[in-house]
């Protein structure tokens, strides 16, 4: 909703942003020149003096206001039939209208019609053509302007006087009306005469050209009349040149404004006076945008006209003056306009490109937007689904830890089964051997078969259990409930269990079984039950312990509690709530069981819609308990059994019990033996067997669990260790790698014994230092052989160890500690050969050991006491330097600590059957 909120939102911004800078593009602006409208052509007759150029300028003052009009002008430079031809140029080009100021009427009149008949709008300006087909007219009166002049001249002469008249172009209409106008107003006055007239075409050089002729010819000339004031100038020209500037009176046409102008001109005092003849440019333009507007306009539109003379001509060149400074400023204004107008067409290109770039940014912002929205949401699809791999994955990884734990539990209990099935196996096949093969007393006989049967029994329970548990498995264990006494049928498993528990000295009594207490059950499985509750209960109470049975009818709750109390090992919380589960042995069942029996036992209970649970505390107690539903109302018809059908577990469960832990506890001692073999075995019937296969030819030491055998053996150092791997406390690898890594007890040879036959498991016992492996079920012939031939080595490495010291080559032994320890000893003793009071205490205190540890370890490595190896050591010393030669028999005796030669020789014939000198002599002989 948000994201549609978000999308919506920049949309509106972004049609906002593009129909404002839409607008603003749009906006028609009063400074921007439009598209051109109109085209206005303009003919002049010729472009080169002031009054022209005055005309021009007017004229584009008008335009500036204009924009949406073009201009084009065309000079015909004074020539008619050129100028004919720019008009019909113009016609041609689309003139909208035509300005035309002829340069003579005549010539130009047709083609200035034709333009009009073709309905071209057509002014004419300043001079007229001969015919009325145009549309406006724009100048001054020129009859009027020539009247004015010939009245003003009549006044000047007082009425007498002779005049010289210059004419403009004859064919152009300006110079024929002023003529006209000046002649008509002089005819009241007879005295007064125009006597030449010259012709000056409009120009000033070609008038100057033309009079000094005639101001020769007429030497009382009293005014000079031009038709414009140029043409007057150039005559003023002549005449000052003649020296007659003064007594002629000029007077001329125009009147233009400005440096050169004919005002200045009176102002100056050259002309006498001119008359005002306005260009009209000004007015061309506005009566042309009238006829293109369809406005109205005059056809007739006269300019005005005044005399300029020195009553006025200051205060007209003030105003003229004034005029053009202020059309300069117009000028200037509109060229500033001009700039301001390209900054601004400039600054409307750029935002034109910003305005465009931005409405560019905020698409592609809208865009990026949209993705980012896409994106995160399909990130959020992306992370959900990730969520739910990892889920997924875990609960993958989890139950693959299950299989592997399940895996794993299996086959440690399949490891175990075989364990349980070697041990026996062993114990039927040692004695079996033993009976084939050595001649033995009746008792021996009786004893060894009593082996046998335990075993067997032992193997069959086993079998049994494997077999239950296929069962359970597949689903086939059906209950077969048989309505029994409870308290009695307990009673006789109690009774079974009471011999060894008077043996052990423990406290194990019946509770709440003195009265009958009719419950339906399966008496073999509930046997089985109870016969595992009970060996185990047995198996982890030490001696002096205590084992409650508690039997106990709940009538409110219709049910009965059967419960074995001990005060155990106990087991950790952990255990605790792991105990049922298949498969899984904990600390107290590492070494003995097959991990099936609690299970087994919670399936038989349920299978009587049953419970049973257990509490426990470490190294308290434990006690398991037994709810039994009572009537049989709970069994499915075809789980109610005959009569004791089958009941067989009994027959063997006592005897099996009676004998397992007790078979040890009937072995006598041995007498003592110059050998020691220290077995490490949890098995105390194994145990039992192989102290009396050993007896006979080694001292047996013993230690039921690796802790405790690892403290015997330092205690004791025996000459050689059996040692199970499977061990409670500690285990048997870990046992072996302690002793051969502690210094006391590093040169014992070790054997282990094993019902793991894998590979794997020799190569990592033999690599930790065990001196051999041996495999239940074991040929104890083989067992024998083995322990002999360990003891023969290391009595042969013994006597290596004593010859590679005295030829002084470094000892090599199998262990490290031992070479390092022999190194130091022999070193010790080298060092203080020459003290005759040396004693093992010196030797104790210089390799840091105590003196029972140094004995036996010299003794266990090297065969010699501590003394005698000091003795030894001295004579060889003693051999060396005889047969070296260099010092005397006496010298020698005091270098190897003897306190006398003679008891050197003593000694040294004792030790060798030839006296030092006997020795030395022969030496050298042989060397020599
Ligand atoms: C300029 C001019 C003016 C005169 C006008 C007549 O070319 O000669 O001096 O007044 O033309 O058309």
């Amino acid at each position: 909703m948000r994201c549609w909120n978000d999308s919506f939102l920049s949309a509106k911004l972004l049609t906002g942003c593009i129909l404002v800078i839409s607008f603003f593009l749009s906006c028609n602006n009063p400074f921007l020149p439009t598209a051109p409208k109109y085209k206005i052509g303009f003919s002049q007759c010729t472009g080169g003096d002031n009054w022209r150029k005055a005309m021009l300028q007017e004229m584009q003052r008008e335009l500036a206001f204009h924009p949406e009009i073009t201009f084009e002008m065309l000079d015909a430079e004074g020539n008619s039939s050129k100028q004919a031809e720019q008009i019909q140029q113009l016609v041609d080009s689309k003139v909208d209208i035509l300005i035309v100021s002829p340069n003579e009427a005549e010539p130009i009149t047709p083609v200035v019609e034709k333009a009009f008949s073709k309905g071209i709008p057509v002014i004419t300006i300043d001079r007229r053509i001969t015919s009325s087909r145009y549309n406006a007219y724009i100048g001054a009166d020129n009859y009027e302007i020539g009247k004015t002049a010939g009245s003003y001249v009549a006044d000047l002469l007082n009425g007498k006087g002779k005049i010289l008249e210059i004419w403009g172009l004859p064919g152009s209409s300006p110079a024929v009306d002023r003529h006209n106008g000046f002649q008509d107003a002089l005819r009241t006055f007879p005295e007064i005469e125009i006597v030449a007239s010259v012709n000056g075409d409009w120009e000033k050089e070609i008038a100057e050209k033309a009079l000094p002729e005639v101001l020769v010819r007429y030497p009382e000339i009293d005014i000079i009349f031009g038709h414009n004031d140029i043409m007057v100038l150039g005559a003023y020209g002549v005449c000052k040149k003649m020296g007659r500037e003064d007594n002629i009176r000029f007077i001329g046409v125009d009147g233009l404004a400005g440096p050169g102008g004919g005002i200045e001109m009176v102002n100056e005092g050259i002309l006498d006076a001119t008359f005002l003849y306005s260009t009209g440019g000004e007015d061309a333009i506005r009566v042309a945008i009238n006829i293109l507007e369809n406005q109205p306009y005059q056809k007739e539109n006269i300019l005005v006209t005044t005399a300029i003379d020195p009553s006025n001509v200051r205060i007209m060149k003030q105003q003229t003056d004034k005029i053009l400074s202020q059309q300069k400023d117009i000028q200037r204004q509109k060229e500033m306009i001009g700039q301001q107008l390209e900054i601004y067409k400039n600054q409307r290109t750029i935002l034109y490109v910003m305005g465009f770039s931005l409405i560019f940014v905020l698409v592609l912002g809208g865009l990026a937007l949209y993705s980012m929205r896409e994106k995160q949401a399909a990130n959020r699809v992306l992370a959900d689904k990730n969520q739910e791999i990892i889920l997924q994955r875990n609960q993958i990884m989890e139950m693959a830890e299950k299989a592997r734990n399940a895996t794993e539990e299996k086959f440690r209990f399949f490891t175990n089964i075989s364990h349980e099935f070697r041990t026996p196996l062993t114990l039927i096949l040692g004695p079996v051997e033993e009976l084939l093969e050595t001649d033995y007393s009746k008792e021996n006989i009786k004893h060894q078969l009593g082996l046998i049967r335990r075993n067997s029994i032992r193997l069959l329970y086993l079998v049994e259990q494997l077999m239950d548990f296929r069962k359970i498995e597949n689903g086939k264990m059906r209950v077969q409930a048989t309505e029994n006494d409870l308290s009695r049928f307990i009673k006789d498993i109690y009774q079974a269990f009471e011999f060894p528990a008077q043996k052990r000295v423990i406290d194990f009594r019946l509770v709440g079984a003195e009265k009958p207490m009719i419950v339906w059950f399966d008496k073999n499985m509930l046997d089985k039950v109870l016969f595992n509750l009970l060996s185990n209960a047995f198996k982890f109470t030490n001696d002096h312990g205590f084992i409650y049975i508690r039997i106990q009818e709940n009538r409110p709750h219709n049910q009965v509690l059967i419960s074995v109390e001990d005060n155990g090992r106990g087991m950790a919380p952990e255990q605790v709530s792991r105990v049922f589960e298949r498969f899984y042995q904990g600390e107290s069942y590492s070494t003995s069981g097959t991990g099936l029996g609690l299970s087994l036992s919670r399936e038989l209970i349920h299978l009587h819609k049953g419970s049973i649970g257990v509490e426990s505390e470490d190294l308290k107690g434990t006690r398991f308990f037994i709810f039994l539903p009572l009537g049989n109302s709970h069994f499915g018809k075809e789980e109610i059994g005959q009569k004791d059908n089958n009941y067989v577990t009994m027959e063997y469960t006592g005897q099996y019990i009676e004998n397992e832990k007790l078979a040890y506890l009937t072995e006598e001692n041995k007498p003592e033996k110059e050998t020691s073999v220290l077995i490490i075995e949890d098995n105390l019937e194994l145990m039992g067997f192989l102290n009396q296969a050993l007896a006979r030819d080694y001292h047996i030491l013993e230690a039921t669990d690796g802790r405790k055998g690892l403290e015997v053996a330092r205690e004791s150092i025996p000459d050689l260790i059996i040692c199970d791997v499977m061990l409670p406390e500690i285990n048997g690898l870990r046992v072996v790698s302690y002793l051969k890594s502690d210094l006391y007890t590093s040169h014992i040879p070790i054997v282990l014994l094993t019902a793991q036959d894998t590979e794997k498991q020799s190569v990592v016992g033999l690599e930790i230092g065990a001196d051999s492996y041996i495999i239940k079920p074991f040929n104890l012939n083989f067992l024998k052989a083995t322990l002999k031939s360990l003891l023969k080595n290391r009595e042969i490495l013994r006597e290596r160890f004593i010859s590679e010291i005295s030829m002084d080559i470094p000892v090599s032994t199998e262990n490290r500690l031992d070479k390092k320890f022999i190194s130091q000893f022999v070193a010790a003793v080298e060092n203080n050969l020459s003290n005759p009071e040396l004693n093992v205490q010196d030797i104790c205190e210089q390799i840091g050991m105590s003196r029972i540890q140094v004995y036996r370890k010299v003794k266990a490595l090297m065969g010699y006491s501590v003394g005698d190896y000091i003795k030894h050591a001295r004579l060889k010393k003693a051999e060396f330097l005889l047969t070296e030669n260099v010092l005397s028999i006496s010298e020698i005796a005091y270098q190897v600590g003897f306190n006398s030669p003679a008891y050197f020789s003593t000694a040294f014939k004792s030790a060798y059957n030839l006296s030092p000198t006997e020795f030395k002599l022969q030496k050298n002989t042989t060397t020599d």
